[in-house]
């Protein structure tokens, strides 16, 4: 059998996606070299985007993978090498669709992706864990997903999704980890250690603001944010930076829960910014006879849509009730979301239909301006 030529073993190669930035290593200019020789001995340079590259060896596996599949390939030599600055602007530059200046992608006008900004008045009422699992129920749906772990003091979604490696930095590019198919990016991940963080407002709003710019995100459907609980600073640099946000409001069963997620919600109505609807958390616990123990109360979720409803003119809908159900608490620590770790346990069925409910709306022109004039005729 005669030895390939170098153009099957790039036709090859471009079957290989980056790992992180998910599109034909041959596109982004990571194939330094390929050749083959008349004993069919393929030899390929691939330049990583940084040296420490967390899935190197992921990608040296698949372009392996893709060479040796190649008939009349009879050894495969993969050399990983790292791009240098000109190699990395022009990756950059790449992604950027030509665009050196960065800019929020979701804050243009024509931008698909759907943003929720998860919100709750106080806290621990399972905004991240909401969140968390909303992301992986969406993604497992079919939907591109990413989360911002906007819970500058309390970020928890790493270790709810399962995240165990850290973002990649291309200079003042980042590349999002992925867990359960959900893009993640938290300001956990740029702390050493476990240290508290303290910022104030105008660092916030930076921080955000770089989340959001020069995380190179792709092309989402749907991007949660999650919120610190409050009414706070971060609330309102969200409506600033990304205005088409819409709001989630989480609460539980308990009255004082209630009002306070009101207030939250209200914010909405100040920052312009549109409601879709109020999840309940915890709102019972079902016995093994079947009855439900309401051990908040009952009927926070349904006073905060009606209250809210009242203050918007519009209806706002119960999106959905959440039990009480230890395998969500337990997924949550271990990093295995309840809607793929338990998906038929109580908690598990109210989360997936509410984001049964997100999905159909996901990704919707409706109601924007297309920028298209009727022509007359
Ligand atoms: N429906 C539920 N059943 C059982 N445990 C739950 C439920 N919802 C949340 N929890 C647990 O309650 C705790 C608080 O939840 P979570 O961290 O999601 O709340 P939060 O609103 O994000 O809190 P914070 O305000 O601190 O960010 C977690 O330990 C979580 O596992
Ligand atoms: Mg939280």
């Amino acid at each position: 059998m005669s030895a390939p030529t170098k153009e099957t073993l790039l036709q090859a190669l471009a079957g290989v996606e980056d790992p992180e930035i998910h599109r034909p290593i041959t596109e982004l200019g990571m194939v330094e070299d390929v050749s083959v020789d008349d004993a069919g001995r393929a030899t390929v340079t691939i330049l990583l985007t940084v040296a420490a590259c967390p899935l190197k060896d992921t990608l040296s596996q698949n372009t392996h993978k893709a060479l040796a599949a190649v008939d009349g390939v009879t050894s495969v030599d993969v050399t990983l090498g790292v791009m240098n600055d000109e190699q990395r602007t022009a990756l950059k530059q790449h992604l950027r669709g030509g665009q050196a200046e960065r800019e929020i992608p979701f804050a243009r006008p024509d931008s698909l992706t759907r943003v929720y900004a998860i919100a709750s008045g106080k806290g621990g009422v399972g905004k991240s864990s909401v969140t968390a699992n909303l992301a992986a129920a969406l993604a497992e749906s079919g939907l591109r997903v990413g989360v911002v772990d906007a819970d500058i003091y309390g970020f928890s979604i790493p270790r709810m999704m399962g995240v165990d490696y850290p973002p990649t930095q291309v200079d003042d590019m980042i590349m999002p980890p992925e867990a359960k198919g959900v893009k993640v990016i938290s300001v956990g991940m740029f702390v050493p250690g476990n240290q508290p963080v303290v910022w104030r407002g105008p660092m916030l709003h930076r921080a955000l603001q770089q989340f959001l710019a020069d995380v190179y995100w792709g092309d989402l459907d749907v991007l949660l944010l999650d919120l610190p609980p409050g009414t706070g600073d971060v609330a309102i640099s969200v409506a600033q930076l990304i205005p088409g946000a819409e709001i989630i409001v989480v609460t539980t069963p308990q009255q004082a829960a209630a009002e306070v997620a009101e207030r939250a919600g209200s914010i909405a109505t100040q920052t312009h910014q549109r409601i879709v609807g109020v999840i309940e958390n915890m709102s019972w616990l079902e016995l093994p006879d079947g009855t439900r123990q309401e051990l908040f109360g009952s009927g926070g979720g349904q006073q905060v849509a009606e209250s809210l409803g009242r203050i918007v003119g519009t209806e706002i809908p119960l999106l959905g009730q959440i039990p009480i159900d230890i395998s969500l608490r337990e997924g949550s620590d271990s990093g295995a979301p309840v809607v793929q770790s338990n998906p038929d346990g109580p908690a598990g069925v109210a989360l997936r239909g509410i984001a049964k409910g997100l999905a159909t709306r996901a990704r919707g022109l409706a109601g924007r301006k297309l920028g298209i004039t009727p022509q007359n005729r």
